[in-house]
């Protein structure tokens, strides 16, 4: 059975939009476990414009299930994980001008340097997970590397402009969570991700975890906007006018 993680960088994105404190991703992290989520994803990024350090430390503390820290392969992200001890990293290419992580990191010619920089994390005990696109030469370097997972990237099938794109990208995906299973590797799946097009893979064995953020928050918004609404409501016309 796949299991479910849930990325709540997002509730940190509308906090950071008035550097308050709320919402609370710690909340919503714990609320996501209360509700059956198996793990919990944050992207620490290199310019903190969502989450903060304190929220991993925090999640950390406070997680009963799994936290994922993605984060790019850097000195600093090295030196954090080291300190904080997340169960899994998943190393992301990062780029500081992007919306959102654009495509897979590229593993493959970089296998020793991916190595070295993972050894220190496995020697504590933690995961990691690559996230590449869903190519043969990818898929076949984060095995030499070494890596327990790597998590396709289902972006470029979410943002297929058309069926016969989509097909085409859906068959890429499959292909490469074929060759990564028979090279030993566990498989999550992530990005993009929605109530609809998660459809397509009721079917495709041999996928750990899917890594969902966007779609559940901004689900989360909108039904829970008429219980938040009517509580204000119920607030304002019990004042006198
Ligand atoms: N997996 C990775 C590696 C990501 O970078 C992201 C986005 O932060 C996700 C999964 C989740 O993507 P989405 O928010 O589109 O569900």
């Amino acid at each position: 059975m796949p299991l479910l993680a849930v990325n709540v960088d997002h509730v940190a994105t509308l906090r950071q939009q008035r550097l308050g404190i709320e919402p609370e991703p710690v909340t919503a992290a714990l609320m996501a476990e209360l509700a059956g989520a198996r793990g919990i994803i944050v992207h620490l990024r290199e310019d903190r414009r969502h989450i903060q350090d304190r929220d991993v430390t925090t999640l950390r503390a406070c997680l009963q299930t799994h936290l994922n820290l993605e984060m790019a392969a850097t000195p600093e992200m090295q030196k954090i994980a080291l300190s904080v001890r997340p169960n899994s990293v998943c190393l992301v290419p990062e780029k500081r001008q992007e919306l959102t992580t654009e495509g897979g990191l590229a593993v493959a010619g970089r296998e020793d340097e991916i190595r070295r920089f993972l050894k220190p994390i496995w020697a504590e005990g933690i995961t990691s997970s690559l996230f590449i696109d869903a190519d043969p030469a990818q898929v076949q370097a984060a095995a030499d590397i070494g890596t327990q997972f790597v998590e396709i990237h289902t972006g470029h099938y979410a943002d297929a402009g058309d069926n016969t794109a989509r097909d085409l990208e859906f068959a890429r995906i499959a292909g490469a969570i074929g060759l990564a299973r028979k090279l030993g590797l566990k498989v999550n799946l992530g990005h993009g991700l929605n109530y609809v097009n998660i459809l397509a893979f009721k079917d495709v064995t041999g996928i750990s975890e899917y890594s969902i953020g966007h779609s559940i928050i901004s689900r989360a918004v909108l039904t829970g906007l008429s219980e938040a609404v009517s509580r204000m409501v119920s607030i304002v016309e019990g004042f006198t006018e």
